[in-house]
This record gives C-alpha cells, sequence and structure tokens, in this order.
C-alpha cells in the first residue's frame, strides 16, 4: 500500500490496547543541505546525509487506551518533560484526520540521547525518527502493516519527515537522500532513500569527529529558519545551486574525487549560513570560536596535505569529515591542534553508521 494512500482503523483491537516497544536511531550530517520548504513538509531542494553511529537516541514508547488522546507523557533522560511531550502530542494531532485511532490512545515515552542535549547537535533527527520508528512498529504489530521491511522503512521515513525534515534521513544507515533527484528515479520528496549510486571505496565508512565550539542553545529554530527562506531574495538561486551542488557531489563521491567532495561540502555549509545571514532578519550562527578553529584546519589541511573537510549544521559547531584512511592523520590533528582550544570533552568521534536498531 503507498505510503501517502494508507488509512488506518478508529481504533486497536482489545488484544493490543497495551504494549511496549523501544528503538535506536541515530542524528544524521548533512552535505548538501535542505533549508527551505514548501507546505506538508516538502523540500524546496533534495539533500543528502551521512547516517551517524555514535550519536543517538534511545526511545521507549509504552501504549494503552485513553479517553481523549493521544494523551501524552514524556521523560527525557529520566526526568519529565512538558516541552517534548507536547512537540510529540502536537505531530499525533496532526496525524489524526489519517490515523484516526490515535486519538483513544495514551502513549509514555522515555527518551535519552548517547550525546549531550545541550552539545547544539541536531537532536531533532534522531529523536523524532526514534519515536517514529517505535510508533511504525507499533502499526505492524497491532494492525499487522507495513510488515514487509520495504514499506516499513518508507512509512517510518514519510512519518518522520513530517515531524522534522531531516529526521527522514535517519532512518536509514549510510548515505541518505531525501528529496527527488532527477537521476535517480526511485527518490521522492515524501521520504529518504539509502543513496545507492556508485561509491568510491574513499567514500565508504566516511569518518565524522564533530568539534563542539559553543554549548548554547540554538539561536533560531528550524521552522524559522526554513521560513526566513520565503522572503530571501536569494532563494530560487539556492534551491537551484543545492541541486546543481548535489549532482556534482554525487559524480565526485562515485569517483573518488576527495579534493571536488571538499569543495562542494564546504560550499553547501557555508551557502547555508550564508543563507541565514542575508535573511530578515538576519542570524550569524557561527562563534568566534567556530572561525578560529576553521582557520586553523585550512592552514593545517594545506601544510600537510590531509584529505578532511568541514561542514555545518544550522550552529556553530564543526562536523569534520574525512575518509576511514585519514583517521590516524585527522585524529593526531585534533589532539594536537584543535583540543587545547577547547573544554575537554569537546571532540565527539563519531562516523557513518547503520541506521536505526530496535531494542529487545
Ligand atoms: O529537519 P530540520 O527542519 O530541523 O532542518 C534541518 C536543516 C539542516 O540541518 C540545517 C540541514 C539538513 O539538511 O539537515
Amino acid at each position: 500500500m503507498n505510503a501517502q494512500t494508507q488509512t488506518y482503523p478508529e481504533t486497536l483491537p482489545a488484544e493490543f490496547a497495551n504494549g511496549h516497544t523501544a528503538w535506536t536511531s541515530p542524528s544524521n550530517i548533512a552535505l548538501v543541505k535542505y533549508w527551505g520548504k514548501y507546505d506538508n513538509q516538502i523540500p524546496a531542494n533534495p539533500s543528502i546525509s551521512i547516517t551517524l553511529s555514535a550519536c543517538h537516541t534511545k526511545t521507549e514508547m509504552e501504549w494503552s487506551a485513553a479517553e481523549n488522546g493521544p494523551e501524552v507523557e514524556f521523560y527525557f533522560e529520566g526526568k519529565a518533560n512538558e516541552a517534548f511531550g507536547n512537540k510529540i502530542k502536537k505531530f499525533l494531532e496532526s496525524q489524526l484526520p489519517q490515523r484516526p485511532y490515535l486519538s483513544g490512545m495514551r502513549f509514555r515515552l522515555g527518551s535519552e540521547n548517547t550525546f549531550p542535549h545541550s552539545a547544539g547537535i541536531a537532536s531533532s533527527a534522531s529523536g523524532m525518527s526514534a519515536f517514529c520508528m517505535c510508533l511504525v512498529e507499533m502499526e505492524r504489530r497491532v494492525f499487522g502493516l507495513h510488515t514487509d521491511d520495504a514499506s516499513f522503512y518508507r512509512e517510518a521515513s514519510v512519518l518522520s519527515r513530517l515531524a522534522s525534515g531531516s529526521a527522514s534521513r535517519s532512518v536509514y544507515g549510510g548515505l541518505v537522500s531525501w528529496g527527488a533527484i532527477d537521476a535517480l528515479p526511485e527518490t521522492s520528496d515524501l521520504f529518504a532513500s539509502k543513496y545507492e549510486g556508485q561509491v568510491h571505496p574513499d567514500f565508504q565508512n566516511l569518518q565524522d569527529s564533530i568539534i563542539i565550539c559553543d554549548r548554547g542553545e540554538k539561536s533560531v529554530s528550524s521552522r524559522a529558519g526554513h521560513g526566513l527562506m520565503k522572503t530571501n531574495p536569494y532563494a530560487t538561486r539556492r534551491f537551484e545551486h543545492a541541486r546543481e551542488n548535489m549532482d556534482a557531489l554525487l559524480q565526485a563521491i562515485g569517483e573518488g574525487d576527495f579534493n571536488r567532495f571538499a569543495e562542494l561540502v564546504e560550499n553547501e555549509a557555508l551557502t547555508l549560513h550564508g543563507m541565514m545571514m542575508m535573511s530578515y532578519p538576519w542570524f550569524i550562527l557561527m562563534k568566534p570560536k567556530t572561525l578560529e578553529l576553521l582557520d586553523i584546519m585550512k592552514q593545517y589541511r594545506e601544510q600537510h596535505g590531509i584529505r578532511m573537510c568541514f561542514t555545518l549544521d544550522a550552529g556553530p559547531n564543526i562536523h569534520l569529515i574525512y575518509p576511514e584512511s585519514e583517521k590516524e592523520k585527522v585524529h593526531t590533528f585534533l589532539n594536537n591542534e584543535i583540543a587545547k582550544h577547547l573544554p575537554g570533552n569537546s571532540i565527539i568521534f563519531d562516523k557513518e553508521g547503520n541506521g536505526p536498531v530496535k531494542l529487545k
């Protein structure tokens, strides 16, 4: 059944009125960025990301019956968290037209991240996808839907997209794209897909070391940031530019051209930040420390010829991306040249991962 046309029952079968499931789901880092969207979480351009491994969210979900659902009780890292609970409740309410059964349900959710919440690492991708994996798993067991794995993961990706765009990509491991790409007919604006094109061995198992330059909360929410693209005078050109960068990046990944890859990935990061600087109102999301460390990285790379490049999320922290074969050299650089400029435990050594895992 197509993810868009599926309708769900009004109620849960009595024998499944209570249950429990748990999933972990990773964060991801975009190489070509999604920034700007249309109604119904349709991206203005396709994006591609690396699904991470160490940075992930674990979510446990218990469900039961309620009179006036959906009711949500949310615990984040052991403490009741009303703000997160309200976010999930609002999302579930938005699903009521398609999923009327939710009005008779109560959810008790316990969630924790392997990375510090205050580290400014995108937690909505891992958090929302972990929750959606649980929900789709429940629907599989309770209604006997999404039984084959392809439709199960696709539905989880559709649902994750509606919860938080970039979360759609966390549902698969490796390199994952979201948004229709002309050269890849199986891709869609509605869900993400594992990238099945050619990947040169240098781009298999990419590494990502996250340098936490600032632990503050984000100064602009993703929702507001995407909204700014509606009035940004450069938006239309940016959306075309992202498509050009996507085509060129996929070519570089296939050919094993790291220098071209680096040029494109860094251009994507700086374009994203440039777009925010050129918005009304403007936002500068890099911090002085970000600029200082990027400068050090650039000089060191020129001197030592290391194949590494940076990208940024909508925040100040640096993701250093490099092939597995450069790991030793990059770790030496990080430990000797970068760590001394930061408080302890400011670097997370992560890498490409395999996607969500169902917990026993
Ligand atoms: O998923 P959202 O709405 O939080 O948007 C995320 C956007 C970026 O992280 C900046 C880029 C991306 O493609 O992940």
